[in-house]
């Protein structure tokens, strides 16, 4: 039996197609169940729906063979003993440093020194900043970052944009990016050796998987074409 754990919330949207076009539906939605150990159409293969800062932590200590993880928490949290097997492009979004819009214009990144930054991922800032010398006071937050500057709580913030919505109605520009981030399949060393095969199986699949959801499109766009001549 190969358990994998995936990440509730958004990411779970875009997550149970693509195991979905691998073969793997859950008997069961998990957007709607309350149950956490999901079955699936696959007698071989059951999820864990969790929180995503506990993903890695499952598959890290072998209650998971396998997970779908954000490569943001991956690198906030280091990633101990996991093999990022694939990248599955779903998502996607960016870690950027933002500020007021007001305090951005004629701000220059490359003239920092010292900044008060709040953020959910002090280790991702502190390393960010470190490797430019400059120095950070960084207020912990679990969420809503875009309100610490509103209330001065800090000058600057660290955060995920994907649409750039939210920074957008609060007031916010983004100023520097740190990093692309998509979801990532990991899985832990063990599993590695003792389940290889079914974990090579799976890898495959989903890989073909992923390279699929870009077939539409181009489909679409062919055929597009084709019907303007
Ligand atoms: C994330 C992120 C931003 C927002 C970005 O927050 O932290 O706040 O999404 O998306 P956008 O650019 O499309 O507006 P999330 O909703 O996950 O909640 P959080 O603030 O509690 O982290």
């Amino acid at each position: 039996m190969l358990t994998v754990a995936l990440s509730k919330g958004r990411i779970l949207d875009e997550t149970l197609p693509l195991f979905a076009a691998a073969g793997i539906e859950p008997v069961e939605d998990p957007l709607a169940s309350r149950k956490l150990v999901i079955d699936t159409c696959r007698d071989d293969v059951r999820f864990l729906v969790i929180r995503p800062a506990d993903v890695a932590t499952y598959v890290q200590y072998g209650a998971a063979d396998a997970g779908v993880v954000g490569k943001d928490l991956l690198m906030e949290n280091g990633g101990e003993g996991l093999y990022e097997l694939l990248d599955l492009a779903i998502s996607r979004c960016r870690m950027v440093v933002a500020e007021p819009a007001e305090l951005a214009v004629g701000d220059d990144p490359s003239s920092w020194t010292r900044l008060r930054i709040a953020t959910k991922y002090p280790n991702i800032t502190r390393g960010h900043f470190a490797a430019k010398g400059v120095q950070t006071e960084i207020i912990k937050l679990y969420g809503s970052m875009e309100l610490a500057p509103l209330v001065k709580l800090s000058d600057r913030i660290v955060d995920l944009v994907d649409t750039g919505n939210t920074l957008r109605a609060n007031g916010l520009t983004e100023v520097e990016k740190i990093a692309d981030i998509t979801a990532r399949f990991v899985v832990n060393r063990a599993s590695m050796k003792v389940r290889s095969r079914a974990l090579g199986e799976l890898v495959d699949a989903l890989k073909r998987a992923v390279a699929g959801t870009a077939i539409p499109d181009e489909t679409a766009r062919a055929e597009g074409a084709g019907s303007g001549t």
